[in-house]
């Protein structure tokens, strides 16, 4: 029953994607397809290295052209995913020609006036943007998605969060150093990562981010801070551990919630949970069958599943577990589904 939906816009739009042939641009691309989304004109925008080679969309090729300020003449809605030094140098030049401007880094998630969205969640903070919307981190994303309908109508004070975070996260070069790191350790040669600071195959290691005086790394904070700013509500406490491991693109997270009152029962977490848009159950203890990245690539909605009472304080907290695909619910899908909206 629970489908992640992408609504449309009520006419065609004019739409360029900056970034357009990395892992999350390539996504865009698909989901459009698949989606039939309405759109008038499209523009395909990356670094100078690509310019003039080509993509293909509904079974055309289209020309990538070079990012630059004039890029966003008569374009209505502006798809960033090249970084956040990308998005700052081009966001002026974008808002100007009239477009808005939808962002998947971190350039202005924290900045007031730039609604942060995840549509299942805040779908109403689109109507107040001024020409800039930042899609949430993918892993803040993938949280909230089985953290908010619970809280909705069962208030929680605290969520301890354990993340197990793809290759994705970090681009299409950082999945191409996993599969060749794999590659290398099964033929027993040495493999000297670049993309990532540590060998990424057979081994998990803290979120390669800088880690500041709290001991915390940059992706905890952005959790802390977006579940902040999205729920609107400061006082609920959130405690990340960001964790990169071997898989390719889909995150899965492990996350504890205490509340503010009893905690509900199982069964009214699951039918919560069963009725969210963009949520599936996958919860079956006799095969032993829960939520797992495999499974979660490539699909729109997030898995969820180990719905448990916390066995050393089952009155007031619970356990779930939840795989989401980066690429999509964790990133473009999550922007399509916001352009939808405008
Ligand atoms: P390009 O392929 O031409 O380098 P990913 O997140 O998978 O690493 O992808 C990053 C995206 O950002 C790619 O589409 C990349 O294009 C684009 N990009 C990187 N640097 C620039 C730049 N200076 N100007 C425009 N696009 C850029």
């Amino acid at each position: 029953m629970a489908k992640s939906k992408i609504k449309h816009p009520s006419e065609p739009k004019n739409i360029a994607i900056a970034g357009a042939t990395g892992a999350v641009g390539q996504e865009f691309l698909k989901i459009f397809e698949q989606d039939n989304f309405p759109i008038k004109s499209l523009k395909l925008l990356a670094s100078a290295r690509s310019a003039g080679t080509t993509m293909k969309f509904n079974g055309e090729d289209i020309i990538i052209e070079e990012l630059t300020e004039k890029s966003f003449e008569g374009v209505d809605i502006a798809l960033f995913s090249a970084g956040s030094s990308i998005t700052k140098k081009f966001s002026q030049a974008t808002v100007d020609a009239g477009a808005v401007l939808i962002d998947n880094s971190s350039a202005y998630r924290m900045t007031d006036n730039v609604p942060l969205i995840i549509p299942e969640i805040n779908p109403q903070e689109a109507k107040n943007h001024q020409g800039i919307i930042a899609n949430p981190n993918c892993s803040t994303i993938i949280m909230l998605m089985a953290v908010f309908p619970i809280h909705q109508k069962f208030p929680v004070k605290k969520i301890i969060v354990s993340t197990y975070q793809a290759a994705s996260g970090a681009g299409w070069e950082a999945m191409e150093e996993l599969k060749h790191a794999s590659q290398a350790i099964l033929d027993n040669k040495e493999f000297i990562p670049k993309v990532f600071p540590f060998v990424g195959a057979f081994n998990l290691f803290n979120h390669n981010t800088n880690i500041d005086e709290t001991g915390y790394n940059e992706e905890e904070i952005k959790m802390v801070k977006e579940t902040h700013k999205i729920l609107r509500n400061d006082q609920i406490l959130v405690s990340p551990t960001c964790v990169r491991v071997p898989v390719l693109r889909a995150h899965s997270e492990s996350i504890h919630l205490e509340f503010v009152g009893d905690a509900p029962s199982e069964k009214e977490v699951t039918k919560l949970l069963q009725d969210f848009s963009g949520i599936k159950v996958v919860d079956d203890r006799e095969k032993n069958y829960f939520p797992m990245p495999i499974d979660a690539s490539e699909e729109y909605d997030c898995l969820v599943g180990r719905i448990r009472k916390d066995i050393g304080d089952p009155k007031k907290s619970m356990e779930l577990f939840v795989s989401g695909d980066q690429l999509l619910k964790g990133a473009a899908l999550n922007a399509v589904q916001i352009a939808g909206l405008l």
